[in-house]
């Protein structure tokens, strides 16, 4: 479709040119090729009344202006290709007068420049189209989190950078989060440019190792190229603690009952601590790390328990009362009356059924 207009373009752009003849050489006006791809360059010559073709040359010229011929068609001695930087890489596809197009393999940067295909007619001498071509650039494209404390403003939490497309890249994220994102775009000397783009958020604790995505896309001669790259956030806060483990159910004489500390922290936290409300941890009671294991329940385990949990940022407590109870002699305490209470609805229902 692009091409057919190009074809369209550089044909009127032909034929209202004027000085040498070009209205029956038909070539593309430009071409644009990614570095290592085929550079197909097309040429034809349409006949009218009695040319005669010799002889058809195509003629490079650099972007500063050094011209070369890189290759000739001749109807009796056939095809030539002088000495050029694209010898060895440049053939015609049809060893033909009326279309001597070429292709060259393995496009370079050095190849960008003008490409006039030239014949050689009788009577009216010297006919020429030209193609320009461009040698596009793939951006080398990156990204990459930024270690944020979770706060309660917008900081730049992810990064990510086309550098040195041509044409320019475009940058867009893909998010649940709930951020927003700037791009900026440079000139390189090398005609390429550089985008760059910053993800904003309001980093929580819940961002953490949350995956968003830097879509980069480069427009290439005939379709879109979406690139994606993934990045995992990494959002640092101080620790929130809870204590589990506790059922209620502390009766004078218990063995083996244990609370665990729970904390949440990035990074891990470095400093674990019991202690309790009326002092010093209590002989009783061994600790083990973020757990705390009471191998008879006693009088001294009557109180509130602390746990301290630090990390790099700084540092988070919960703490958690126990209330140690005698059980009746005769009486059920907490944990019987749920059984009972249990047996009593099994029964109920049993009862239901028959
Ligand atoms: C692409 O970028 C990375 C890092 O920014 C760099 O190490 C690498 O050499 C670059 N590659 C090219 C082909 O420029
Ligand atoms: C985004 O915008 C901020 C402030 O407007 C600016 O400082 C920053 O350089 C921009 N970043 C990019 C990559 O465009
Ligand atoms: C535990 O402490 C409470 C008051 O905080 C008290 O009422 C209760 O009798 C105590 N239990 C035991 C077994 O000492």
């Amino acid at each position: 479709m692009r091409c057919g207009l190009l074809w369209l373009i550089g044909v009127l752009w032909m034929t209202l040119s004027s000085g040498v003849k070009t209205q029956n050489v038909k070539v593309l006006r430009e071409i644009e090729v990614f570095p290592g791809e085929t550079i197909h360059l097309r040429c034809q010559f349409v006949k009218s009344g009695s040319i005669k073709l010799t002889q058809v040359s195509w003629i490079y010229e650099s972007p500063d202006g050094v011209r070369g011929n890189i290759a000739v068609f001749h109807p009796t001695y056939r095809e030539s290709f002088p000495e050029s930087a694209v010898k060895g890489r440049v053939r015609f596809v049809l060893a033909s007068l009326e279309t001597p197009s070429i292709e060259i393999d393995n496009a370079q940067k050095t190849d960008e420049g003008k490409y006039t295909c030239e014949y050689a007619t009788y009577p009216s001498g010297q006919e020429v189209g030209t193609t320009t071509l461009t040698v596009l650039s793939k951006s080398n494209n990156s990204a990459s989190p930024v270690t944020v404390r979770a706060g309660s403003s917008a900081v730049v939490v992810a990064r990510c950078e086309a550098a040195q497309g041509k044409p320019a890249a475009t940058i867009t994220w893909v998010s649940s989060a709930n951020g927003n994102y700037n791009s900026t775009s440079k000139e390189e000397p090398d005609g390429t440019v550089t985008v760059k783009s910053e993800y904003r958020l309001v980093p929580t604790p819940a961002d953490n190792g949350r995956e968003i995505s830097c879509e980069v896309t480069q427009r290439t001669q005939d379709s879109f190229h979406p690139q994606s790259f993934p990045v995992k956030l990494t959002v640092e806060y101080p620790p929130s603690v809870k204590i589990e483990g506790y059922d209620e159910n502390w009766y004078m004489g218990r063995a083996d009952v244990a609370l665990t500390c729970q904390a949440d922290a990035n990074p891990v936290p470095a400093m674990l601590s019991w202690t309790v409300a009326s002092g010093s941890v209590p002989s009783t009671v061994q600790v083990y790390g973020n757990k705390l294991h009471v191998k008879k329940v006693d009088e001294s385990v009557n109180t509130t328990f602390v746990c301290e949990v630090k990390n790099r940022l700084g540092s988070g407590k919960n703490q958690l009362t126990v209330k140690v109870f005698v059980r009746d002699a005769g009486g059920p305490g907490p944990a019987t009356s749920y059984l009972l209470h249990f047996f009593t609805g099994v029964f109920f229902v049993l009862a239901c059924y028959l």
